[in-house]
């Protein structure tokens, strides 16, 4: 039998309209160039399931309690988990994830304030030795990044309609995550051009893919 060398976890977080999905089509391109086999999704969602549980989370005419909100997010990330994720790093692809679990600790944790613990608690739980190899976080201000989603002119989601106050404690959620563990996390500047951000993204892939065999 062939042994396979584990796939990266490379996940991407940040608030409302940071740049997450754009960087992430970046870093689909830049990993396949090196050769690399790469799975992509987002969370909540990833499955039928789990986007079914997104569209709850996410449907601007709903109303739940904060700790609906924190179980279902964990709901949907069990079940990416176990259908996509695990399976595809255990293959030796790479797995790119639109938020993951320090998106719980920012939003449920620190902007529904919910506390850390009780995340940390579903973490332990749900992905006891599961962790991103690399997370980017790509943080701008807060209007920054509404003026972005206001641009797109879509209607916006449960999340987007919050207050001010709540994106606010959002984002230094993440960034007090990413002074936590600094190994893990790489924080850039997405006020930055498109251009700016994506150097900085390469830098930060060329250093994770370092330490193995990239390309
Ligand atoms: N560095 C940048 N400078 C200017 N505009 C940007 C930059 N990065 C992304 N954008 C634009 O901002 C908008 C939001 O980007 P994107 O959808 O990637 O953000 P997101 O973090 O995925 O948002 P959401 O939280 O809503 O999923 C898009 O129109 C995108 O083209
Ligand atoms: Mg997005």
């Amino acid at each position: 039998m062939t042994h396979r060398r584990r796939g990266l976890l490379i996940t991407l977080e940040g608030g409302e309209g940071a740049g997450k999905t754009t960087a992430q089509q970046f870093i689909y391109d830049w990993l396949r160039a090196q050769g690399r086999s790469v799975t992509t999704t987002r969370e909540p969602g990833g499955t039928p399931l789990a986007e079914g549980i997104r569209n709850i989370l996410l449907d601007a005419k709903g109303e739940m309690a904060p700790a609906t909100e924190l179980l279902l997010m964990f709901a949907a990330r069990a079940e990416n988990i176990a259908k996509i994720i695990e399976p595809a790093l255990g293959q030796g692809q790479d797995v790119l994830c639109d938020r993951f679990t320090d998106a719980s600790r920012a939003y449920q944790g620190a902007g529904r304030e919910l506390g850390l613990a009780a995340v940390d608690a579903l973490a332990d739980w749900v992905h006891p030795t599961l962790k991103p190899d690399l997370t980017l976080l790509l943080d701008v201000p807060v209007e920054i990044g509404m003026e972005r989603v206001g641009k797109r002119g879509a209607a916006l989601n449960r999340f987007e309609l919050a207050d001010t106050a709540f994106f606010e404690r959002v984002r230094h959620g993440y960034l007090e995550q990413a002074m936590r563990e600094p190994d893990r996390f790489v924080v850039i500047d997405a006020t930055q051009s498109l251009n700016e951000v994506q150097t900085e993204i390469q830098s930060a892939l060329e250093a994770v893919c370092g330490g193995e065999h990239c390309g």
